[in-house]
């Protein structure tokens, strides 16, 4: 797509690079192979040019809001998002094939195909909307198949993270796709102009080419624009495809937004109906029904505090009390204890079971401490950071000050192989680096202060004391 060279591979503790795998407007895709578990994956990283703070923290939310969408089946699944130690975001997704972006350009895909595709992506547009997320890129390339080729929806959000970056040209747009309104700048996205470029997405994946490309034309960015503002798509030109699809598909790329379906679900079910009308089975919608699927961390944090912890208000029955133990009991080791906290699971040994003599209950309650003890001080042993692998500890960071800039320094510990600093901002960012240094810009009369880490094979070792330094007011 993008017509430059990939950027340089970031190296990425606990991953091995493997090779490029495509290359967008803002970012490069790359094959790496993870560690621990081993499995490929695709990387995103931004390319440095649209990297600055504001885009990093909104490239966080994004990922944020990435990850939680994921557990839809047609949405790509985000394992991990990070800063590289060169400072570029990054995603760590499900590797996926670019095959259908490929192939419809390529081939006609058959019409209950498209159709298919059409409702599960369309699901997932719904949902994310649901949740209070435009996708705001939506378009071919960004429909890939997953290793049992199932149709998903990848670059949710991220988009506009960068459109924000970059108000001074329309670069950022996939234009070919992008409703009139958007790219006249009346608004900045909505569910009407997701609905558009839904349609438009459709369109191509039947047409072979985008709604409003003239094959064997003109089609520069400038001739796309008049041509989309006119709202005058070319026909597909497939006698296979319905007149009813190919209305409904002109009707959802109206210029007037309120011409167009009122939701992406009034799309689906339209398609639905299509589907009938070709006598092909109807796909299932799957769009989150209950609104805890769709929380956002924010909120499930906030319910999760304001609900009363069960049991607490008033004893609950015996049998009941029993059932909640046991099967606390199954995750008791793994759920309470915490990296480095040492804390020990607590005992479900109060839970009640038939009437036993008083010394057997003792033997039993005895018993289950100690194995329950024995289990967490294993566990404590294995999971302490810096524990087993001998990882080396920072000490001595020193810290000067140049006007509101604060420089960080330590020495090298005995760094090995692949190990890498790990800095945290107290209250801040973290990131990774192989430099022993680390610059805060910070503002007068803030305290910024740090702990460096060793990270070795993706594990963290024993934090250093905390740095502080103090920016004087002005
Ligand atoms: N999860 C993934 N698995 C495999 N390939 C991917 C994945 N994500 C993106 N790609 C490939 O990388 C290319 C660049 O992706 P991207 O930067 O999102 O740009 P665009 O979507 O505009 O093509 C895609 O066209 C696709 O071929
Ligand atoms: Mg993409």
């Amino acid at each position: 797509m993008a017509r430059r060279l990939p950027s340089q591979p970031p190296v990425l503790p606990g991953f091995s690079y493997v090779h490029v795998l495509g290359s967008g407007g803002f970012a490069d895709v790359f094959l790496y192979e993870q560690n621990m578990p081993r499995r490929q994956v695709a990387v995103k990283v931004m390319l440095s040019e649209v990297v600055n703070d504001q885009v990093r923290q909104m490239f966080q939310a994004e990922a944020n809001l990435m990850a939680q969408l994921s557990a839809h089946p047609a949405i790509l699944t985000v394992y991990q998002a990070s800063v590289s130690s060169d400072g570029r975001p990054y995603l760590v997704m499900e590797l996926c094939s670019a095959s259908l972006s490929e192939r419809y350009r390529r081939e006609s895909i058959p019409v209950p195909e498209v159709l298919r595709i059409a409702v599960k992506i369309g699901s997932a547009i719904e949902t994310a909307h649901r949740a209070g997320v435009l996708h705001r890129d939506i378009k071919p390339s960004n429909i890939l198949l997953t290793a049992y080729g199932h149709p998903v929806l990848s670059d949710f959000g991220i988009a506009s993270t960068l459109t924000a970056s970059r108000q001074e040209d329309s670069v950022g747009l996939s234009i070919p796709w992008s409703a009139p309104e958007v790219l006249l700048d009346e608004v900045p996205g909505s569910i009407a102009s997701e609905v558009w470029a839904f349609a438009a997405t459709i369109y191509s994946l039947l047409a072979g080419r985008s709604p409003f490309e003239l094959p064997g034309g003109s089609n520069s960015s400038s001739d796309l624009m008049s041509r989309i503002a006119r709202a005058k798509p070319q026909p597909i030109g497939r006698a296979d495809v319905p007149a009813s699809l190919e209305s409904l598909l002109r009707r959802a790329m109206s210029r007037r937004p309120e011409l167009r379906p009122g939701s992406v679900l009034e799309l689906v079910r339209e398609l639905q109906l299509i589907e009938t009308e070709l006598g092909v089975p109807q796909t299932g919608i799957e769009v989150a029904m209950d609104d805890w699927a769709l929380g956002t961390v924010a909120d499930l944090e906030e319910r999760t505090r304001l609900r009363p912890i069960a049991g607490a208000a008033k004893p609950l029955p015996a049998r009941r009390r029993r059932r909640l133990a046991e099967r606390a009991g199954e995750y008791t080791p793994v759920a309470t204890v915490r990296e480095g906290s040492g804390q020990a699971p607590r005992s479900n040994s109060r839970a009640t079971g038939p009437a036993r003599s008083p010394q057997l209950t003792w033997l039993i309650a005895v018993g289950s401490v100690l194995v329950v003890a024995l289990i967490a001080a294993v566990l404590v042993v294995l999971l302490r950071p810096g524990s087993g692998g001998g990882i080396p500890t920072v000490s001595g960071i020193s810290a000067s000050l140049s006007g509101e800039t604060v420089r960080f320094t330590w020495k090298d510990p005995g760094l090995a192989g692949n190990d890498r600093y790990q800095i945290q901002v107290i209250g801040g960012t973290s990131s990774i680096q192989l430099s022993p240094h680390f610059v805060v810009d910070g503002s007068a009369g803030e305290t910024v202060c740090i702990t460096v880490a060793v990270n070795r094979d993706g594990r963290t070792g024993d934090p250093s004391a905390e740095k502080c330094v103090d920016v004087p007011r002005g």
